[in-house]
């Protein structure tokens, strides 16, 4: 995980006190990168700031390094008046070549992401999630920062999860590729994407599909758009919890309200898909794989090694577990039990969603390491250290 890369160079995370964006701007210290979290704190709380911070020093003193830096800019990533002036702390001397930044490389996470409020304030998501992406990308590329790695989602694939076709990246490609299919014939690919089923998922296809125009519009762009499945879990320390401000709708987040009292029980949306229980398959792929996943993208990209300039990754662990594994398995951990029902399914919900990780192994070199039970354990851990387990 120690890379010596040289100390004066900077990504810059959007986002990076949210769930994910914690976990990564942790890893990014662990890996020896200098930070810059922009986040305006809407769906996180600044406390998770000093807790990164702790958990980095930790980490740099037991390995007797230096501790590279890490900075809040507690700002909208869309509010460019204030941006501007950030990314000139970090502009290089350049008097007649292009732009030059100490900003290696930037990791976009801000965005709003609950699917079911995509359906009732689509413009609140195209607003933030599209407008917002075009003017940062634009504002980032007059600066010379040109290295951009790209929070998107599996909600692309949509209801293609359950037509029974692999997941792979090519099921959604941004112009024609061809690939061999499994009798050795050339097979060729149209660009688009026909599965998606709500505002959420078609925003992060849009940003894909801008982000993929733009790398094809000035090779100086490496962009990377990684697909996540089921984020679960938390950072082993019990320090960084899925701790959202706004009520959850995932799966974890509802379940440790019902193990915290907070919630009477879990409902289960669906008990007759077809899948092994009749309750729905995702592919849950514990939060600090999926942060190593950021790393591992980002120094392919930033040593050249990407096939194109713009490329898509699953991140997910390849093999599914159910709802009601989920459950069980959190029941076996934190040996309490977790009452459930079975209900409707949800608007949008498919049966199935599990990833082809192939291309991720190949190409990135990262795999995931840890399991589901691992991540209820780290979980239960958070509860224990957080006091809130009952
Ligand atoms: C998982 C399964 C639910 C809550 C969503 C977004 C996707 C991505 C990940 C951002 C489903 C079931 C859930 C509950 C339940 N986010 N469930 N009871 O829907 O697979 O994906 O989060 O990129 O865009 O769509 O995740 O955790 O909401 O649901 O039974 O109270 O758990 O029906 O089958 P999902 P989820």
């Amino acid at each position: 995980l120690l890379r010596r890369i040289p100390i004066q160079s900077y990504i810059l995370v959007t986002g990076g006190l949210g769930f994910i964006g914690s976990h990564t701007t942790l890893e990014l210290l662990k890996a020896n990168y200098n930070v810059i979290v922009i986040d305006n704190l809407s769906n996180s709380f600044e406390n998770v700031f000093d807790r990164i911070s702790l958990l980095a020093q930790k980490f740099h003193d037991e390995n007797g390094i230096q501790m590279p830096t890490l900075r809040l800019h507690a700002h909208d990533y869309r509010d460019t008046s204030s941006l501007r002036p950030l990314l000139e702390e970090y502009q290089l001397p350049s008097r007649w070549g292009a732009p030059k930044s100490k900003i290696a490389g930037v990791i976009h996470f801000a965005a709003y992401k609950a699917v079911e409020e995509s359906i009732r304030h689509p413009l609140k998501y195209y607003a933030n999630n599209v407008s917002g992406l075009i003017d940062f990308a634009s504002t980032l590329g007059e600066f010379g920062i040109k290295t951009f790695i790209f929070s998107s989602s599996a909600t692309v694939y949509g209801t293609l999860a359950t037509s029974g076709l692999p997941l792979k990246e090519e099921l959604c490609v941004h112009k024609e590729e061809q690939y061999i299919d499994d009798v050795g014939a050339v097979q060729t690919i149209q660009p688009g994407c026909t599965g998606i089923t709500n505002p959420y998922g078609r925003t992060k296809w849009i940003c894909e599909t801008i982000l993929a125009d733009l790398a094809a519009s000035d090779p100086e762009w490496t962009i990377v758009a990684l697909r996540y499945f089921n984020p679960v879990g938390c950072d082993s320390s019990g320090l960084l919890g899925e701790d959202p401000r706004q009520a959850p709708t995932n799966l974890l987040p509802v379940v440790v309200k019902v193990m915290t009292g907070q919630y009477s029980e879990l409902q289960m949306f669906g008990s007759d898909w077809d899948t092994v229980d009749g309750t729905a398959v995702r592919d849950f792929i514990h939060v600090t794989d999926l942060a190593r996943g950021h790393i591992a993208a980002l120094s392919t990209a930033n040593e050249g090694k990407l096939t194109e300039n713009f490329r898509t990754f699953n991140l997910g662990t390849g093999s599914g577990n159910s709802v009601l594994d989920v459950v069980t398995t959190m029941e076996a951990v934190s040996a309490k039990s977790i009452p459930r029902k079975a209900a409707d399914r949800r608007a949008g919900d498919v049966g199935s969603c599990v990833a082809v990780a192939d291309r991720s192994r190949e190409e990135l070199q990262w795999k995931t390491q840890k399991s589901l039970k691992n991540a209820c354990e780290d979980i239960c851990n958070f509860l224990e250290v957080s006091g809130l387990s009952s």
